[in-house]
C-alpha cells in the first residue's frame, strides 16, 4: 500500500484528534519502521491493518466506520495533490465512470507500485452507475468513503449501496446522483 495512504491517515489523526494521539497509535501498533512513512514509499497492507486494530480499541469505532471516514478524507487529499487527474470531471458519476480507464491509469503512471483495485462499469445511465469492484483487500468501505468524498468535492449529492457477489473479493456498487 502506498505511503501517501499512510501519511494521509497519520495527518488526519493529528488534525482531527491530536499529534499526541497519532503518536500513541503508531507506538501501540508496533510497526516495522516505527511508523516513519514517506508519501512515495510502499508498505505492506498488514501495517494498515495493525493501525486500524489499535484505532478500533482506542476510538470504539468499527473498522468499517474508520475506513469510511478515512476514505471521505482521503479523496480530498488525493484529488488536491493530483488536480490534473481530475481535469474535466464534472460529477462524481463521471469520476466513477473513468476510474479504470483513466483516473487509476494516471495514478499508475505516477506511482508504478500502486496496488489499485478494479472498478468495471456494468451499467451507466444519466443519474446512476453500477460498478463491479474487485480488490484482494476488500476495501469497499474505503470506496464508499471515497465516493462520498468525491461527491462533497464536486458538490453532488449521492446515495450508494454495496452488494457482495458470489465471487470472492467482488462487490457491486450502485451509485445514484440526485
Ligand atoms: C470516487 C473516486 C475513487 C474511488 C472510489 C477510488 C477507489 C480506491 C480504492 C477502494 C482504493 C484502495 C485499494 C483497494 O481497494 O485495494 C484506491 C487506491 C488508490 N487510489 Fe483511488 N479511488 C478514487 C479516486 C482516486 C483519485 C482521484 C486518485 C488520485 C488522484 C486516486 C488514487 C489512488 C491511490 C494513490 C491509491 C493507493 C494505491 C496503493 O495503496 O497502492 N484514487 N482507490
Amino acid at each position: 500500500m502506498l505511503g501517501i495512504v499512510f501519511t494521509t491517515l497519520v495527518d488526519m489523526l493529528e488534525e482531527k484528534i491530536s499529534p499526541e494521539f497519532a503518536d500513541e497509535v503508531l507506538v501501540e501498533a508496533n510497526l516495522q519502521n516505527d511508523g516513519a512513512y514517506t508519501a512515495v514509499g510502499y508498505y505492506p497492507f498488514s501495517e494498515m491493518e495493525k493501525i486500524l486494530t489499535v484505532l478500533v480499541n482506542k476510538t470504539g469505532q468499527s473498522v468499517d466506520q474508520l475506513l469510511y471516514g478515512f476514505g471521505e478524507h482521503l479523496f480530498g487529499v488525493l484529488a488536491g495533490a493530483h488536480a490534473e487527474v481530475m481535469t474535466d470531471k464534472m460529477t462524481v458519476l463521471e469520476v466513477l465512470d473513468s476510474l479504470d480507464n483513466d483516473i487509476h491509469v494516471q495514478v499508475r503512471k505516477l506511482y508504478p507500485d500502486a496496488d489499485l483495485p478494479s472498478f468495471k462499469v456494468l451499467a451507466r445511465k444519466e443519474n446512476v452507475i453500477e460498478l463491479e469492484y474487485y480488490s484482494q483487500r476488500d476495501l469497499y468501505k474505503l470506496a464508499e468513503g471515497l465516493i462520498d468524498g468525491a461527491a462533497k468535492y464536486l458538490g453532488n449529492t449521492v446515495t450508494h449501496e454495496v452488494t457482495p457477489t458470489s465471487t470472492p473479493h467482488t462487490y457491486i456498487i450502485r451509485v445514484t446522483m440526485d
